[in-house]
């Protein structure tokens, strides 16, 4: 059934107190946060977290996370909770950290998907964060896209995906961090990063010197195979373009690009060297560009109607092992290696 998503402005009280009543009466919100766009129901409503998962055609067993305003939150939503997450959480938090942690009761089943635990974090985003007070409630928000189509960093993304299939959706700005939070586990000895995002392994590594990175993070999971990050087996990310990822420096990325390929998703510094059509996606010198275009990239590729086209691979240091890693999938593991790229 169609039913007519509301369009709400960030910047007006009254829409953010509407969110919040459609919230607590069970409803599903779209909301900015400075990683991407999340699709929000109370995490203590059953029924409402169902609505989330249907909307999204999400599968059943892959948990979401749940957003609060203020570390004070944590207690309403967790338990346990080592004294090692309060010191991330007043160095990262607001931001995009999410921390697996043993869960309270209070969550419902829906949202952790029968596990005992659940990932936490604080959104850095005034928008998210004012719909969260309003409404007195943490929210259950995985990313507000199709299940499998690339992540949402614009209001018009969510609606390409959703509009008709959820209440209503804030008209906020392009999300300024572009791939979705870094997911680390505390539930395990030693502590390990499920998924890699803006909050670096190097940044990690000052306060738990002993992480380790999930190997699904840049292997992929193979079929029928227990991950303990349940989203990182699904097929995920990808435009309906074929793509492929190709790892190497600009002179030997941009000579197989005009051999190989009739587009190329590039570094503004390969661009003169292409005489395929290119689209840029960032500078190879600033990650952080990489990560904030490369959803609206693919998502820009299938609008342009483009049907294959080769990816330059960042390196897999600071953020560009987030970008890297969103790129296996998206390219669903075809990578060609042309050598160290620097
Ligand atoms: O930046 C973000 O994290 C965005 C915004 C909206 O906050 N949200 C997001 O949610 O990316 P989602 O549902 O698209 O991704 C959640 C990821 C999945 O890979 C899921 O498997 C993992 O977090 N996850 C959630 N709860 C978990 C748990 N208890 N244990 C292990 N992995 C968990
Ligand atoms: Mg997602």
């Amino acid at each position: 059934m169609k039913i007519n998503t509301k369009r709400l402005n960030p910047e007006v009280k009254g829409d953010i107190t509407l969110a919040a009543d459609i919230l607590n009466k069970g409803g599903i919100v779209a909301l900015p946060t400075e990683t991407v766009y999340g699709l929000a129901a109370s995490a203590f409503n059953s029924e409402a977290v169902k609505k989330v998962f249907i909307a999204k055609g999400r599968p059943q067993d892959n948990p979401l996370i749940v957003h609060i305003s203020d570390t004070k939150m944590l207690s309403m939503v967790t338990k346990d909770v080592p004294e090692v997450a309060f010191d991330l959480a007043k160095e990262f938090w607001p931001g995009p950290l999410t921390m697996v942690l043993p869960k309270s009761d209070k969550i419902c089943q829906e949202v952790s998907c029968g596990l005992d635990t659940v990932g936490i974090r604080c959104p850095d985003n005034a928008c998210a964060k004012a719909v969260i007070e309003s409404g007195g409630l943490p929210l259950a928000a995985p990313s507000a896209n199709a299940s499998g189509s690339p992540s949402p960093t614009s209001a018009d993304h969510v609606l390409n995906d959703l509009d008709g299939k959820i209440d209503a959706v804030f008209m906020g700005d392009t999300c300024e961090v572009g791939v979705e939070s870094t997911v680390i586990t505390l539930c395990t000895t030693p502590p390990c990063v499920l998924r890699p995002g803006a909050v670096t392994l190097e940044q990690l590594r000052e306060f738990l010197p002993d992480i380790v990175v999930d190997k699904a993070v840049l292997e992929g999971a193979k079929k029928g195979e227990k991950v303990a990050s349940p989203g990182m087996k699904y097929r995920h990310y990808a435009p309906k373009a074929k793509l492929v990822l190709v790892e190497g420096d600009s002179a030997a990325f941009c000579e197989y690009a005009n051999k190989n390929a009739t587009a190329a998703v590039c570094f503004s510094e390969d661009k003169e060297q292409l005489t395929v059509k290119s689209v840029v996606y960032g500078s190879n010198k600033k990650q952080e560009t990489l990560a904030h275009s490369l959803f609206s990239v693919l998502r820009e590729l299938d609008e342009m109607g483009i049907e294959s086209a080769v990816v330059h691979a960042p390196t897999k240091d600071g953020v560009g092992l987030a970008v890297y890693n969103r790129l296996i999938r998206a390219c669903e593991y075809n990578v060609v290696s042309l050598g160290e790229n620097q």
